[in-house]
């Protein structure tokens, strides 16, 4: 039911782990199911240059989480908010009916890591 890419990122997500110093820190649970995803961010010159991620959750949750933080290395903080579940659901060749809310994750907690980065950048 899982394409090959997401089974590929589940058994080897991309950067995983925490961030020591991380510039921004955002994290997304969703109520319907528990999971929780929680984004780090470096940014240099408005652009995200390291991001990692913990999650706790499914495994089209392991795999959304890992293609979010693809996608958004090496974007501008503006272009990084414009990432939407249907880029990371495409990116990964589709998901099951079922499991396509598991991207809302990774595109809340990403927001939410800038968020945390710009109000820190204004202090
Ligand atoms: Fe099992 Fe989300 S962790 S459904
Ligand atoms: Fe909710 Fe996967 S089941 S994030």
């Amino acid at each position: 039911m899982y394409s090959n890419k997401v089974i590929e990122h589940f058994m080897t997500p991309r950067n995983v782990g925490t961030m020591v110093e991380a510039d921004g820190k955002g994290t997304f649970g969703d109520p319907g199911c528990g999971d929780s995803l929680t984004i780090y961010i470096k940014v240099k010159d408005e652009v995200i240059e390291d991001i990692s991620f913990l999650v706790f959750g499914c495994t089209a949750s392991v795999a959304t989480s890992s293609m979010t933080t693809v996608l958004a290395k090496g974007k501008t903080i503006e272009e990084a908010l414009e990432i939407q579940e249907e880029d990371i659901v495409e990116a990964l060749d589709g998901l099951p009916e079922n499991k396509l809310h598991c991207s809302n994750l990774g595109v809340q907690a990403l927001r939410s890591a800038i968020k945390d980065y710009l109000n820190k950048k204004e202090k």
